[in-house]
């Protein structure tokens, strides 16, 4: 009966493999667990020459851990996690730690610390990104609630995560289910900057005529320059693959976006807190848009579009203007997560560290970028910044680009050109720059309809009309 591996992974897919595979890697010896044989075959052939170990029977895996046992979960979000639970927790002693390192719903992760605390076991969740390379080489790694069992397991989240300037991407995230929450927002994020590149694709070829090649040449000169993203250089390798027989693969794919679902968890948490994020809200709603294939068949049928793009597209400045823009909507986008998280933080009481965050998003994950680490430069000179856009550099970039923002999508819409990104971040941007917006007109019809009552400037209480009564002398 041997007790030697510093860690477990239940769950061997793609994810599980490759982030066992990153432990053994920086000299930790981890027992990997999964129902299917042939992933254990495959952990088996990958791992050759490292110390690890795939186990196909769950007491035999436990047994085979170091104590107390550290169990990292990667498996699907849901009931899945609970059954897992249910079958480990017999085979647990007081003191293991189980480790969620999947996208759980942060309210299910809340339940389960609450569960296990009673069972005396150490349970926290962790957001993990990166996807099958992150795991492999170097994942971000939010994990949040038990701080003990965090620095437990610190020396091996420190090792296995990506790395910037010597930095590792890990950092306690705060109490409770402040990881699940926090890697929630990153998935928001990523939906909402997905959906940019989707309508700056568009633009491209509907607007510019742009060929795949060109828009391939586009992404990648945007990619070396300070517009630096992971999601930029993605795009860019997929406008340059060609399939078997010769032809772009993009071309040949369904536009009809799937989800999983934490995109609009983030939506739905956003609105409970009150807080808006339109471009994800956006986003979300494109993907699900998308679905409706047959419908957009039968109105583009029915409301053709008959007129060629603008020949301002043509021009040769068009290009930088795409650019600016693209910078502008980016930031609204990190600025719009970040003020959810920021609001989140004193409702949860979660004491999130905004400038941590983006640290640890500077590598690793899905949405790292070149502007993270001026996103974390704003938070760190001023911790308690209402605001990303506030920030005096932020703000210059923005001042700086507006202009391209609005030019394109004026542009846009003259030619029927969907940019649901762009016009949503600068609808944003424009209601946010309104010190008086339009909704007195709003409180006035709420009390004209339903007596809900209203405030007025420079009052105190609230107040009701009779508004269906005439004016005296009128
Ligand atoms: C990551 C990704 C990862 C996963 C998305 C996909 O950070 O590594 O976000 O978690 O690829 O959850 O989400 P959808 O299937 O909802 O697009």
């Amino acid at each position: 009966m041997g007790t030697n591996y510093r860690i477990g992974i239940i769950g061997l897919g793609t994810m599980g493999r490759n982030l066992l595979l990153n432990i053994a890697s920086n000299g930790f010896a981890a027992a990997g667990y999964d129902k299917d044989p042939s992933k254990i075959e495959l952990l088996g052939k990958e791992g050759e020459g490292k110390p690890v170990k795939g186990f196909g029977d769950l007491s035999e895996f436990i047994t085979s851990l170091e104590k107390p046992a550290v169990i990292i979960l990667l498996v699907p979000a849901g009931k899945i996690v609970d059954d897992v639970i249910a079958e480990l927790q017999p085979l647990l002693a007081k003191g293991d730690i189980i480790i969620d390192g999947g996208n759980s719903h942060f309210t299910d992760t809340n339940t389960r610390v609450a569960k296990l605390e009673l069972a005396g076991l150490h349970f926290f969740g962790m957001g993990v990104s990166g996807g099958e390379e992150g795991a492999r080489f170097g994942p971000s790694l939010m994990p949040g609630g038990d701080k003990q069992a965090y620095q437990y397991a610190q020396p091996i989240l420190d090792a296995i995560a990506a790395k910037v300037d010597g930095e590792p991407c890990v950092t306690y995230i705060g109490p409770g289910a402040s990881g699940h929450f926090v890697k929630m927002v990153h998935n928001g994020i990523e939906y909402a900057i997905m959906q940019l590149i989707a309508d700056t694709y568009e633009i491209m070829r509907k607007g510019m005529g742009f060929a795949n090649e060109k828009i391939h040449e586009t992404f990648a000169a945007w990619n070396k320059a300070d517009l630096q993203s992971y999601l930029l250089e993605i795009t860019a390798d997929i406008f340059a693959f060609k399939d078997t027989d010769g032809l772009f693969l993009v071309d040949k794919i369904k536009d009809e976006a799937k989800s999983k679902g934490t995109g609009k968890w983030t939506t739905q948490i956003s609105t409970e807190l009150e807080l808006p994020i339109p471009v994800i809200d956006m986003a979300v709603a494109m993907r699900d848009l998308s679905k409706f294939k047959s419908l957009r068949q039968q109105f583009s049928l029915a409301f053709k579009k008959t007129e060629k793009p603008s020949s301002v597209f043509k021009e040769s400045s068009f290009k930088e203007t795409l650019k600016e823009a693209y910078t502008f909507a980016m930031i609204g986008i990190y600025a719009q997560g970040i003020h959810l998280m920021a609001k989140a933080s004193v409702a949860y009481e979660y004491s999130l560290r905004i400038d941590e965050i983006a640290r640890i998003w500077r590598g690793g994950c899905i949405i790292r970028s070149y502007y993270l680490e001026l996103i974390r430069k704003a938070f760190s000179s001023n911790p308690s910044l209402q605001h990303l856009c506030l920030d005096p550099d932020v703000g210059s970039i923005i001042s700086h680009t507006e202009k391209s923002a609005r030019n394109l999508v004026c542009e846009a819409v003259q030619n029927g050109i969907s940019i649901p990104a762009y016009t949503s971040a600068l609808s944003y941007f424009d209601a946010l720059t309104s010190a008086d917006m339009p909704t007195n007109l709003i409180q006035a019809q709420r009390d004209f309809f339903g007596a809900h009552t209203y405030e007025r400037i420079g009052e105190t209480g609230v107040f009701h009309t009779e508004w269906n009564q005439p004016l005296a002398g009128v």
